[in-house]
């Protein structure tokens, strides 16, 4: 079969592997695949390897490798941290996030609702901001938990965890951060954030799909989530995925080596495809605040059309984009998070998402804005009434 070439605009799904990190793994797929819990020098080595690991991508954090747990992805570490503040703190039945969360807290925290949590799902502001002095009158004494994502995965709108991380201090109740769609595009340092638990997953950062990570702060009492063998010093059970973590690890040192020129780079092709659209396509316009926005991200509505259809045709030409997030994608609900910023149903179905990555080039969002307005010219024609 003769494959397209692929246009990948969609790193906000899931990201190419690096073959730098493919390299680094591939030994302990093909030699080292020892247990890392056993106790003979095979199974040692692998632990060691691990350890490596977990130095890096706690770098990456600037965390003490000790607060770091390895998960199988970014929901399980999401899901871990909530459910460790409310069965530490069983006197405290409340959760406090966001309306415009991923799904990976979202259906968590409605679940909880069925067992009797109180959850507060704060609204956001039609650029999709939070008003703080809103979030700290809704942090009740029986609050267990503020739960807010750092960057969001449809607009990339960026939440100020720094300051929420101070209310809650300030508060006495712990802060998770859902930093999935951080990491290779922000600089993360969880000392300077003062956050109690922070999210991530490889598959965003050019590391493989199921392996995440569960940053604990020391002295935070934790309850694990996945319950089983000793691993991770008692905190995760279940043999831990060696190859994977080993390519967290490598894409962590990668992404620390190159994030400042490559959040720089990624911005202006991130500029160059946006101001592209919104001033050669009629009838767009940008949803979410234009700053402070993840370096590669752009959400944008086009009048008239629904996503579906062009994301259809711009699939025939090899170009990937999504509406919505990726785990939402197929089902014909507008975007929660559009909803949430106040768009109508129809703007929220006719918006698309275009998040760039580090293998992006510039030729790419030239071809991008070539074939576009071809495309919406076509669709808003045999749209009714065009
Ligand atoms: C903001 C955010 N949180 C959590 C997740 C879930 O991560 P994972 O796919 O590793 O479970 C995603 C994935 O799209 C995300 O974008």
């Amino acid at each position: 079969m003769n494959q397209q070439r692929v246009y990948y605009f969609d790193n906000n799904a899931t990201t190419r592997v690096a073959p730098e990190v493919v390299d680094a793994m591939i030994p302990f797929l093909r030699e080292q695949w020892g247990n890392p819990s056993s106790t003979y020098g095979f199974g040692r080595q692998a632990g060691e390897q691990m350890d490596g690991a977990r130095a890096r991508v706690a770098a990456l954090i600037n965390a003490d490798p000790r607060e770091v747990i390895f998960t199988s992805c970014g929901t399980e570490s999401n899901n871990s941290a909530i459910h460790s503040a409310l069965t530490t703190q069983p006197e405290k039945r409340h959760v406090l996030t966001t309306a415009v969360e991923h799904s990976a807290n979202l259906k968590f925290c409605e679940l909880l609702q069925k067992q009797g949590y109180t959850v507060t799902f704060l609204p956001v502001a039609p650029d999709g901001g939070l008003d703080l002095e809103l979030l700290e009158k809704s942090i009740r004494p029986e609050t267990a938990i503020v739960s807010v994502m750092w960057a969001n995965n449809e607009t990339g709108v960026l939440f100020p965890v720094r300051d929420i991380a101070a209310i809650c201090r300030r508060k006495g109740v712990l802060f998770h951060t859902d930093a999935v769609q951080t990491p290779g595009k922000l600089k993360i340092d969880v000392r300077e954030l003062d956050v109690d638990f922070l999210s991530l997953s490889a598959h965003k950062l050019h590391a493989p799909k199921g392996v995440g990570l569960l940053y604990v702060k020391r002295r935070v009492k934790y309850q694990p989530y996945i319950v089983g063998g000793g691993q991770e010093r008692g905190r995760r059970g279940g043999t831990e995925n060696v190859a994977s973590i080993v390519g967290f690890g490598r894409a962590a040192e990668l992404a620390m080596a190159s994030l400042r020129d490559e959040s720089r780079r990624v911005r202006a092709l991130r500029d160059r495809l946006e101001d592209g659209i919104l001033g050669g396509v009629p009838g767009t316009s940008r949803n979410g605040g234009k700053e402070p926005r993840l370096p590669n991200t752009s959400n944008i509505a086009f009048d008239g059309i629904e996503a579906e259809g062009i994301l259809m045709l711009l699939d025939q030409v090899g170009i990937c984009a999504s509406s919505g997030s990726a785990c939402t994608t197929g089902s014909l609900d507008p975007s929660h998070v559009l909803t949430a910023m106040g768009c109508t149903t129809a703007r929220a179905r006719s918006s698309i998402r275009f998040s760039l990555g580090i293998y992006n080039t510039e030729a790419e969002v030239d071809y991008v804005l070539e074939r576009l307005p071809g495309i919406i010219a076509r669709l808003r024609a045999s749209a009714p009434g065009g």
